[in-house]
């Protein structure tokens, strides 16, 4: 039997990478689709979702703006009655160290990340609340848990993402909603594109080969964490952040070779 067989999710950032896959993964076990993000998605990512879901509908909406978000739940309300799951993957890099980073940008890049989260899951949780059940999963980063230089406001908004994470699930475990996040190392999707370019290849290479694994993550690699939060097999899963990143955050290899 399909894994979500007659939930209802609803994915931001569902345009690109990350929610793309899980949409098209959570679609693929059964879920109807609520899409939300500030871009379109291409016509060959939307119909995948839409080929595979009972039902499947996209809102344009910045996750930063409240009545936008409340009206894309809202659509979705309309159209479903009810939200399974919600996973928050809209978000955006950014770089600048702290003497550098202009405040604009520090603003950008955690209200995508970290506010955008919050204001997605404060318009989800009241249905899940009168549902007795939901789950929420946040895209943290494994730079939610460890430093990487030069990315100041990143980040900061990912480990607010993993604190944020334990505060809703805290708050929401009574009501029967669970919230995890996921704390994905690199993965290829557009948003790691720019490190295809001939200048910033270097970096690339050093980036994959802190992944114990020596490579990034395929996008369906992280919907597979996602599916599993959603999942009834993560019944007793809440509050936890769950490390996927090719062994990025084990250690430091030691030895001479
Ligand atoms: N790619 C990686 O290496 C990586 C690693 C760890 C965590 N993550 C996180 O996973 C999530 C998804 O990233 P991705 O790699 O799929 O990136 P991506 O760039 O492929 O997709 C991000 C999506 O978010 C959307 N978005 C950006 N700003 C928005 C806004 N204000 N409102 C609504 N939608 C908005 C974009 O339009 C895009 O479709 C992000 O939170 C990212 O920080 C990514």
């Amino acid at each position: 039997m399909a894994r979500l067989e007659g939930k209802v999710a609803l994915v931001t950032g569902a345009a690109s990478g990350i929610g793309a896959a899980t949409a098209a993964r959570f679609a693929a076990e059964g879920a109807s689709i609520a899409g939300l993000d500030v871009a379109k998605p291409a016509d060959a990512i939307w119909d995948e979702v839409d080929g595979s879901a009972p039902d499947a509908m996209f809102h344009e909406a910045d996750v930063r703006d409240e009545d936008a978000v409340k009206a894309a739940v809202g659509a979705a309300l309309e159209r479903f009655g009810r939200i399974d799951a919600l996973v928050n993957a809209a978000g955006v890099v950014g770089f600048g160290s702290a003497h550098v980073l202009e405040v604009e940008e520090f603003d950008r890049v955690v209200d995508i990340n970290l506010k955008g989260s919050f204001l997605v899951s404060k318009h989800v949780i009241p249905t899940m609340l009168e549902q007795g059940s939901g789950s929420i999963i946040h895209l943290a980063s494994v730079e939610g848990l460890v430093g990487i230089s030069g990315q100041l406001a990143y980040n900061a908004s990912k480990g607010g993402v993993v604190l944020m994470t334990k505060n809703m699930a805290l708050d929401y475990s009574p009501a029967g909603i669970r919230v995890n996040c996921i704390c994905p190392g690199g993965v290829e999707t557009p948003m790691t594109d720019m490190l295809k370019l001939e200048a910033l290849r270097p970096i690339g290479e050093k980036l994959r080969s802190a992944h114990l694994l020596g490579r990034f993550a395929k996008p369906s690699e992280i919907a597979a964490a996602a599916l599993f939060l959603a999942s009834d097999d993560a019944s007793f899963v809440t509050g936890s952040s769950l490390v996927v990143d090719g062994g990025y955050t084990a250690g430091h290899r030691m030895s001479l070779d």
